[in-house]
């Protein structure tokens, strides 16, 4: 079996990240969101991966390689003619693809659970395609089946009135009905090839589509709250206290729970670190209270700053002496006391699309 896993699409609404930034390397727990996908598929054995990108995209290539460090095989396959919807994702993969089952897998969806359960539901019914569902508080969000005596009959994208509670996540098997029914489908009022459109044209059509729960928690990152979350899931997903070659921890630091601690990081004195929190290579802290749920990536440096849940990007610098939470820094921002405001009166730069919650 293949795989499939996308790296593309819009992302518009993690913007201002996302305007510099690939959503799929954001990071969670102080690893790029798609490495987790990748991990998940070399875990049950397939090793065969495409991974599709918008056309020139490079970042994903330079960031992920040719797989050997999951022992896996790469390969990178743009999308032509841009994000033209999920479903188009898969025909446009359709060379590498073949003619056999493969998974699909959409790489900003985090799981817990492994895929077994899946490939082994496929094969054991004998189903032209497998998806997983998710019960979910706000089904309108997403994909939503409508079942009927334990089959789904049919799976509506973002319905208004949603005819269950569940959502379809972004884990899909498929065989290669899948191909028939995209020459069926037509893009949709937002212009897009809609995966729930093949779903539901399989069904219509007599194939076998069946599908499995999630057990355990499911993520789909689409927003910024989502982010938070699924680095809070992964992070109480580590354990102990971990520090690399070369970490240097000061006297008067204090480190409480679960924290993992990137070679060369510096925790000066008068720091905090409340877990979990993951902190990546070459971060620098002093005087900062950093925890509960907070990842930084490499070169970070926190200087009399209190943060808390968030996630700060590589080469970020904090030094402004405030409680901060609920926050995303992107990569190398720079947040300091102002020399030249006058007192009480606060200055900023922000690019397009920044989100300031004072
Ligand atoms: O997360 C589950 C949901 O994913 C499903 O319930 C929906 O049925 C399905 O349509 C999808 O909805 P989203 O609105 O979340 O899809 P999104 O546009 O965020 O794209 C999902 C992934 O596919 C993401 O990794 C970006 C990528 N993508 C998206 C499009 C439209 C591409 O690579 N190319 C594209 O053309």
């Amino acid at each position: 079996m293949k795989a499939l896993i996308t790296a593309g699409g819009r992302a518009t609404r993690l913007r201002p990240i996302t305007h510099t930034l690939n959503k799929h390397l954001i990071p969670l727990a102080n690893k790029p969101m798609i490495f987790y996908a990748i991990q998940n598929i070399s875990d049950i054995g397939i090793s065969d991966i495409g991974i599709s990108v918008n056309p020139g995209e490079e970042e994903v290539q330079k960031i992920c390689g040719d797989g050997s460090k999951w022992g896996v095989r790469l390969t990178y396959i743009e999308q032509k003619g841009g994000p033209l919807g999920i479903a188009h994702v898969v025909n446009n993969a359709r060379d590498f693809l073949g003619n056999e089952p493969f998974i699909f897998y959409l790489g900003d969806n985090i799981i817990l659970s492994g895929l077994q359960r899946f490939v082994d539901a496929f094969e054991m019914n004998d189903l032209n395609c497998v998806l997983a569902l998710s019960r979910v508080s706000d089904p309108q969000r997403f994909g939503v089946p409508e079942i009927r005596d334990g089959r789904i009959i049919r799976v509506d994208e973002k319905p208004s009135q949603p005819k269950s509670e569940y959502a379809v996540t972004g884990i899909y098997v498929y065989d290669s009905s899948f191909f028939e029914a995209f020459g069926h489908i037509h893009p949709s009022a937002r212009g897009e090839y809609e995966i729930s459109d093949v779903h539901t044209w399989l069904i219509a059509n007599g194939y076998r589509v069946g599908y499995e729960e999630i057990t355990g928690w499911w993520k789909d990152t689409g927003k910024p709250e989502d982010l938070l979350h699924g680095n809070d899931l992964l992070l109480d997903g580590l354990s102990g206290q971990v520090f690399e070659n070369g970490v240097r921890i000061d006297a008067g630091a204090i480190i409480e729970g679960v924290a993992v601690v990137g070679q060369g990081s510096h925790i000066g004195s008068g720091t905090i670190l409340k877990g979990p929190v993951s902190i990546g290579k070459n971060c620098s802290m002093k005087n900062a209270v950093i925890g509960p749920y907070v990842s930084l990536s490499d070169h970070v440096t926190i200087d009399g700053a209190q943060i808390e849940r968030s996630i700060v990007m590589e080469g970020t610098r904090i030094s402004i002496p405030e409680e901060i939470c609920d926050s995303i820094f992107g990569r190398n921002v720079t947040a300091h006391p102002s020399e030249s405001a006058p007192p009480g009166k606060r200055r900023y730069l922000l690019g397009d699309n920044a989100v300031v919650h004072l």
